[in-house]
């Protein structure tokens, strides 16, 4: 499978001829400067949760694209009042069929409230799979013993991991999360692009590397492909 990094924890998974597009946050972020949002290709768009690093550029390509944006029930209702039509309401433990592949909207330690104070419900992420192959985003999120029923009934080909601290796990509690999930290899996101939340990823290289974890850091625009795990 195909990832794109579109800086922060924006990215895009090319799978069935589709483009899933993750939590964009684009136009705002100084990291992400050399990326047009308005080429950015999209079939869905995933929101994690409410806050502005993960939706920013959401409505406009969902509106350009005519991409089907699926996140919890009250994102999509908020999405819903702004105009959107194609949005598919998910909960936590909910699974849907879609035409790529099976989606589940699984639990996330975090906060959720929208850009205008709206309530954005529960914050999540998603387990994905595909013919191609299976993938687990985690949205922003502490560690949690959760992840371990990831680990036990879906086998991975990758997982996208936050691991910029301070707002979410950090570089240690991230190698925990993939051993968790019972995955070798992780996009790490959700990282550099505010103060607090820089890391010195040399030094996470040698950590993952040292628990026998490959891990990517890719620079916004970059592409990687994660080989199919069986
Ligand atoms: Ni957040
Ligand atoms: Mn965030």
């Amino acid at each position: 499978m195909k990832v794109t990094y579109y800086g922060h924890s924006c990215f895009s998974v090319a799978v069935a001829d589709k483009t899933l597009l993750f939590d964009p946050f684009i136009t705002p972020n100084e990291l992400a400067r050399g990326v047009d949002a308005k080429k950015i290709p999209a079939d869905y768009i995933f929101v994690s949760h409410g806050h502005e690093d993960h939706l920013a550029d959401a409505l406009d390509i969902a509106k350009r694209t005519g991409a089907t944006l699926v996140s919890n029930y009250e994102i999509t209702v908020w999405f819903g009042k702004k105009g959107l039509e194609k949005v598919h309401p998910l909960n936590h433990g909910g699974a849907r069929a879609f035409d790529f592949g099976r989606v589940k909207f699984v639990n996330a330690i975090h906060s959720s409230t929208l850009p205008d104070g709206a309530p954005g419900g529960n914050p999540g992420g998603f387990v994905v799979e595909t013919h191609e192959g299976n993938f687990y985003y985690s949205g922003d999120t502490a560690l949690t013993m959760d992840m371990k029923l990831i680990g036990e009934s879906t086998r991975l080909s990758f997982a996208v991991l936050c691991i910029g601290g301070n707002f979410t796990m950090g570089v240690d509690d991230a190698i925990k999360a993939a051993q968790f999930v019972r995955c070798n290899r992780v996009l790490g996101v959700h990282y550099d692009t505010f103060p607090p939340i820089r890391i010195d990823h040399q030094a996470a290289m040698i950590k993952f590397k040292a628990a026998d974890i490959n891990l990517q850091l890719l620079r916004p625009g970059k592409t990687c492909t994660f080989r199919l795990r069986r």
